[in-house]
């Protein structure tokens, strides 16, 4: 079974046939909301979203350890984060969907490890790829197959929120090697990681990020909407291949 974490733009999945949701109670409290499980062309999954089916959850207030605690309960094959993003590189556009395959956390005051009681040996899980490669290559693959245009690779920046960013910050994060910049991506990555999950995400550029192209001099957040909305057709068409390529 797959596993799907909707962000902004997807609190819901409009090809998923419901079956029935169910509440998880996890030692880290309360996910973001019940699981909803379901099939998509015949093929079962469950879908949870990020910021709460109401979105209502901002990105600092998530509780990624319980989010992913409770997907992994079920023994998902993968899971997939759909996330939305502002694009620094020149190429990522509003509505470019990409597959990172690098991570740099800016984030703080979140939690962000399963290893930080004294109950256990210190554990340092390894980061050198935050992606499974194996799910990122269904992801493109699975992209091809639905004549979706997508970009393999990118380095994520994952920043604090829910604030967007300054100018400075953005070209800051540039310098850094950041194509695009989000503010879910971090801890839910290594959280992913230390839990021995199969996890890759589906970055959709919902903006320039602040003082590129039309968000020179400010980001127009009533048109990123429109633009989530389109690009949720070819998310759900991406989705519906992987499934395929996947079975159950
Ligand atoms: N910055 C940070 N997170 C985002 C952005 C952005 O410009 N757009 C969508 N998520």
């Amino acid at each position: 079974m797959i596993a799907i974490i909707g962000g902004n733009g997807m609190t819901q999945l409009a090809c998923l046939e419901i079956s029935h949701r169910q509440i998880i109670r996890t030692p880290y409290g309360e996910p973001s909301g019940p699981l909803t499980f379901g099939r998509i062309n015949n093929h079962e999954i469950v879908f949870l979203a990020r910021h709460g089916y109401g979105h209502t959850i901002p990105p600092h207030a998530v509780n990624y350890r319980a989010n992913l605690w409770a997907l992994q309960s079920l023994k998902p094959a993968r899971v997939i984060s759909v996330a939305s993003v502002g694009g620094i590189r020149a190429d990522f556009t509003p509505g470019t969907i990409a597959v990172p395959d690098q991570i740099i956390d800016y984030t703080h005051d979140r939690k962000f490890t399963y290893f930080d009681g004294t109950d256990k040996a210190v554990t340092h899980i390894d980061f050198t790829e935050p992606y499974c490669q194996i799910t990122r290559e269904r992801l493109l693959e699975a992209a091809k197959q639905a004549n979706e245009k997508i970009i393999d690779g990118g380095i994520y920046a994952a920043t604090q929120g829910p604030r967007l960013e300054s100018a400075a910050e953005i070209n800051r994060l540039e310098r850094d090697g950041a194509d695009m910049v989000g503010m879910t991506g971090m801890p839910e990555a290594a959280l992913a990681k230390e839990l021995g999950l199969c996890y890759a995400t589906l970055a959709v550029v919902a903006n320039y990020a602040a003082g590129r192209g039309t968000s020179a001099h400010a980001i127009r957040l009533e048109e990123v909407h429109t633009i989530l909305e389109k690009a949720m057709v070819s998310v759900r068409n991406i989705l519906e291949q992987l499934v395929e390529l996947d079975g159950d």
